[in-house]
């Protein structure tokens, strides 16, 4: 065995009892845990960023993201239906391509969904923070990042500490609480385009493109443009993957899995489209860029105080849905790694409920100190990193396989596949061409600390040589 060793079909599903998990999933279930995890910060909070990097063509990028995670989500409901085990684009990436190349991509999924957690945690404090100051009296210094002149950011961490509760209940019983509070996301959403669509006035969308297509320095050092926006914009977008990472908590995923994936991708660019859209045309994009609550600013300057109050209180009530479908995809990425052998295998523990609760806890402990210190425009950038890279590995997975096994039997498959697939793999790669200069960097300082735990640790432990 060495370390493009790689783990055959069977043995991805081949598990003894003490370490599966039980299936309890339906597709309802899954386009609620898609949706509840895609609409969150992107929208409610990073549109503002996006909107300082591209102005009114912000709703190219918004386009542009969409487009390609799209493509994505094809290739993933496509390895997902094949694939069917806990850990999404680790997993596949160990099928398909090789143990190193696992090791890789799962610890890039370990960035994505940590800092995700981290990130919406963070933007959520953002709008809980001024109410607790009002009803409980609590000081800002303890509900902000250093940074930003504050000690600590205890609201966010308080908040994982919650969901990662309610995940070590069960997981039928929050994703049931999941799908409640979608509803309350969405309908919030629909408040602000009935309120601001009155307002939309073309002016506003000139010029259109101000700072161009492609990613360019700005005489103050930013770096803007379309695509520039898209790299960050994309983060509004992904959270499919989350659905992927339960397919072995699934029931019949040959049938739920893509209708998941699929149905919730769609629903989500469709809304995304008319937000922005409307948020655009309704005041100029200068008022609510860079805001730390864009969508309620603008309807606080329309006059609309009751539906921006609204608005806010929606997003402090819906956004740990978004917390709780990332949370629990790391802890199943920890879980699938640990039974591999590839982390401490005591994170591979199920408890008696049938979750994981070591890594559960563990993963609370990480998501919460990043989120309790750091701001989140700079973690959103870099969970983009680590998502951008696991979804160039699970196109180049479907791929390959279309290649080695063509004819093997697949429920789903991708229409159009070199096309979707090469759409999928060079767009993710322009998106993080896109990205600021410091997080490429970052992601390159992760993978280096990462390949050289794999040399030194993980290797020697890797249940592909031990067992
Ligand atoms: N798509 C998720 C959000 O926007 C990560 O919060």
């Amino acid at each position: 065995m060495s370390w493009n060793s790689r783990k055959s079909f069977e043995a991805a599903g081949d598990l003894h009892a003490d370490h599966r998990l039980v299936p309890t999933l339906g597709w309802v279930h899954l386009v609620a845990l898609g949706v509840g995890a895609i609409v969150g910060t992107g929208i409610l909070t990073l549109i503002g960023v996006g909107a300082d990097k591209a102005g009114p063509s912000v709703i190219f990028s918004f386009v542009i993201a969409g487009a390609i995670c799209a493509c994505a989500a094809l290739c993933y409901a496509e390895m997902a239906v094949m694939i069917p085990a806990s850990g999404s684009a680790y997993t596949y990436s160990y099928v398909v391509i090789g143990e190193l190349l696992a090791w890789v991509i799962g610890w890039s999924l370990i960035l994505e969904y940590s800092l995700v957690v981290s990130a919406v945690a963070v933007g959520w404090s953002g709008y809980a923070a001024p109410l607790l100051q009002a009803t409980f009296g609590i000081p800002m210094e303890v509900m902000q990042a250093p940074e930003l002149g504050g000690v600590v950011n205890l609201p966010a961490i308080f908040i994982i500490a919650v969901v990662a509760g309610l995940l070590m209940v069960g997981t039928k019983e929050s994703a049931n609480l999941n799908a409640l509070l979608v509803v309350v996301k969405i309908v919030a959403l629909a408040v602000f385009v009935a309120v601001a669509l009155p307002a939309f006035n073309a002016a506003n969308l000139q010029p259109f493109m101000p700072f161009g297509f492609g990613k360019t320095v700005s005489p103050d050092g930013v770096e803007r443009g379309v695509m520039a926006a898209a790299a960050i914009i994309f983060f509004a977008f992904y959270g499919f993957d989350a659905i992927a990472t339960a397919a072995e908590e699934t029931r019949d995923p040959a049938r739920n899995l893509p209708r998941g994936i699929v149905g919730s991708m769609v629903i989500c660019v469709l809304i995304y489209m008319v937000v922005a859209a409307v948020a655009v045309g309704a005041l100029p994009f200068k008022e609510f860029a860079n805001s730390p609550e864009p969508l309620a600013l603008i309807l606080r300057e329309l006059q609309s105080p009751m539906a921006a109050t609204y608005l806010a209180g929606s997003a402090v009530i819906a956004l740990p849905t978004v917390i709780l479908a990332f949370f629990y995809g790391q802890s199943r990425i920890f879980f699938v790694m640990a039974r591999d052998g590839l982390l401490p295998r005591g994170m591979a523990k199920v408890s008696s409920r049938g979750t994981p609760v070591r890594s559960t806890i563990f993963t609370a402990m990480v998501v919460g100190l990043v989120a309790g210190f750091f701001p989140l425009a700079e973690i959103a950038a870099l969970a983009n990193a680590g998502t951008l890279a696991a979804f160039v590995a699970v196109a180049v997975c479907m791929l390959v396989m279309r290649r080695r096994a063509p004819e093997r039997h697949r429920l789903f498959r991708v229409p159009a596949a070199p096309l979707v697939g090469g759409i999928a793999i060079l767009g993710c790669l322009y998106l993080f061409f896109s990205l600021p200069s410091k997080t490429q960097e970052y992601f390159l300082l992760w993978n280096v600390i990462g390949l050289l735990l794999y040399l030194v640790i993980s290797r020697r432990r890797s249940r592909s040589r031990t067992a």
